[in-house]
């Protein structure tokens, strides 16, 4: 079965063909990365406006591009919820307008969700049931996958996601957006033991993740420097907060891991491609013998191949959607709306 998908959650134009949830026969990304940059982050309303011209032909070359025609096509899925509003109305309607027209099922998709289903197309073997760790620029929530669209949620970020920080204090230390990515990239020639930084807990929560206190840190540090008139190393400073955070993320994970008793683990959502986050919980999943599925970098970031992928298993399931559908800016991964 091919699906036709739609990606306008954020700052990416996203449309590709699916094959049975798995098989990726084509995706296109329109990025607008070089135009919020100078903003230091995603301006929503040039978001929305880029999605609009760019929506047509996104869609256009990822059907050239698998070699199908709209006839081919058994549904399309789209990502409703969550993300900036007016990003996400632009795919939303587009979809409508095409599911409508073609008279094709439409098929809703949750951003998260999709972000976990971009381990099917890296990984062929996986299959639910597993324990989920999503850490993206909004979200940052470990989950159980107790089925394709079955979802618990065990502990989430009281305030700011893990990718929201990292951009913050990106920002802080005068690295370019996408912060998380350049600090990445700059952390690996830095000493992650050069700066100390408070573990955050959130009382009685053992599973919540609070983030604020951290990013507050690592900006009163240079404001600090500043005022002194003192030198800071970036690489050190990127590298002790990379370390501190991905600490914190593989900590809670091993934790809930014994608890719940998963023997396999995931991760899904844009900080997934870091490089400390990912090699902390390589080693982590390796003393505890846990198996560990990983996105390739290339599907860790928004795209629609993940919305294809999730799409197929919501499709059967029988969430279809009507012409009615709405975006949502902000909802849970185990609510659905149809
Ligand atoms: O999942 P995503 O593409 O968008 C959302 O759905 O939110 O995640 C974007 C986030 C941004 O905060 C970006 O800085 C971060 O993922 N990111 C990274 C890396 N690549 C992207 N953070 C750390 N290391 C990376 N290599």
């Amino acid at each position: 079965m091919k699906i036709l998908a739609i990606e306008s959650s954020c700052d990416e134009t996203a449309a590709a063909v699916v094959e049975d949830g798995r098989k990726v026969l084509s995706s296109i990304v329109a990025s607008q990365v070089a135009e919020h940059k100078i903003y230091g982050g995603v301006a929503p309303e040039i978001a929305s406006r880029r999605h609009a011209e760019a929506i047509c032909q996104v869609v256009r070359e990822a059907l050239e591009k698998a070699g199908c025609r709209l006839s081919d096509i058994e549904a399309v899925a789209v990502t409703y919820a969550p993300g900036l509003i007016g990003a996400l109305l632009v795919g939303v309607n587009y979809a409508k307008a095409l599911a409508f027209a073609a008279g094709k099922p439409l098929v809703p998709v949750h951003h998260l969700r999709s972000h976990i289903a971009a381990n099917y197309l890296t990984h062929q073997e996986l299959k639910p049931p597993f324990f989920c760790l999503v850490v993206s620029g909004g979200n940052t929530m470990m989950v159980e996958v107790r089925d394709y669209t079955d979802f618990h949620i065990v502990g989430r970020t009281r305030d700011d996601a893990a990718g929201e920080a990292l951009d913050k204090a990106a920002r802080t230390m005068g690295i370019p957006y996408p912060g998380g990515l350049n600090l990445d990239k700059l952390a690996g020639k830095g000493n992650p033991s050069a700066y100390h930084f408070p573990t955050p807990r959130v009382e009685g929560c053992p599973y919540d993740f609070s983030f604020s206190g951290l990013k507050t840190s690592v900006i009163n540090i240079i404001h600090n420097a500043s005022q002194k008139g003192e030198e800071i190393s970036a690489e050190d400073l990127g590298a002790s907060f990379m370390h501190a955070v991905a600490s914190v993320l593989c900590g809670k994970v091993e934790k809930a891991i014994d608890e719940f008793g998963y023997g396999t683990l995931v991760l899904a959502g844009g900080v997934s491609a870091n490089s400390v986050l990912r090699d902390m919980v390589e080693k982590m999943c390796r003393r505890k013998n846990i198996r560990l599925f990983l996105p390739e970098l290339s599907l860790c970031g928004d795209n629609a191949a993940m919305v294809g992928a999730q799409g197929y298993y919501e499709y059967l399931s029988g969430n279809i959607a009507g012409p009615e559908l709405n975006a949502y800016a902000g909802m849970d991964i185990d609510n659905i709306i149809k």
